[in-house]
């Protein structure tokens, strides 16, 4: 299988040397493009700026913000059987971004935002029959919020984790996820490191795509 996948945070610039992102470190996304190389898939990994090295066998893409993730993933999904966006896109970008640095005693003390493109919706038109995994990032009501994202956003599987566990999510090499799938089906994982998560997304999708 050609598998396509997304790992980091993107940055949305303000200035020169500013932006907005979020503490994403790729390490969920890394992850599953490793073990999918070491399964003997074809593995293209589009990755916002983290301090992971390219796993072995992966053709990575480095890429800054989502609108350049955007455009990677509408060209790159074409040749792939799945998509699993493991990427924590950041919802925001600054509406002005200056090409000089912005000086403090100029700027007023409101930044003006407007929305990132939301790349899986922008990429739901071209599934057919590609495999497409999302995740969700929750700190509220886990399930219901990504039941709605997998409809809304038409995936086959999302990948729940609460975020404000502690011992799992963001910047930990464990993760405590609940697979939900686009038949109703809720798997709840145990706390597990992110390779093992990773081989359980990852059998599904093998699985999924066979059937
Ligand atoms: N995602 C995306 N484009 C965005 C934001 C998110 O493709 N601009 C993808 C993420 O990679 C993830 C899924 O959508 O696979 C859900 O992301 P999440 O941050 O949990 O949700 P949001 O869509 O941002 O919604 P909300 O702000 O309501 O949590």
């Amino acid at each position: 299988m050609r598998i396509l996948v997304t790992a980091g945070p993107t940055r949305e610039p303000l200035d020169p040397i500013r932006f907005i992102s979020n503490r994403s470190t790729g390490k969920m996304g890394y992850a599953i493009a490793a073990a999918a190389a070491a399964r003997g898939h074809d593995v293209v990994l589009v990755s916002g700026p983290v301090q992971l090295e390219s796993p072995a066998g992966v053709s990575t893409f480095r890429i800054a913000t989502a609108e350049e993730m955007l455009a990677a993933v509408r060209e790159m999904v074409r040749s792939c059987d799945a998509l699993v966006m493991a990427a924590a896109v950041t919802d925001w970008r600054p509406r002005n971004v200056s090409l000089r640095k912005i000086k403090k005693n100029r700027m007023r003390p409101t930044l003006p935002l407007e929305r990132t493109p939301d790349i899986l919706m922008s990429v739901r038109e071209q599934k057919g029959d590609r495999v497409y995994v999302g995740f969700a990032a929750e700190s509220d009501d886990l399930v219901v919020e990504a039941r709605r994202k997998l409809e809304e956003k038409g995936l086959d599987l999302i990948v729940a984790n609460d975020i404000l566990r502690t011992d799992s999510g963001f910047e930990s090499d464990n993760n405590k996820v609940a697979l939900i799938s686009a038949d109703g089906i809720v798997e709840e994982l145990p706390l597990m490191s992110k390779r093992e998560v990773a081989e359980r997304i990852l059998d599904w999708v093998e699985k999924h795509k066979r059937n």
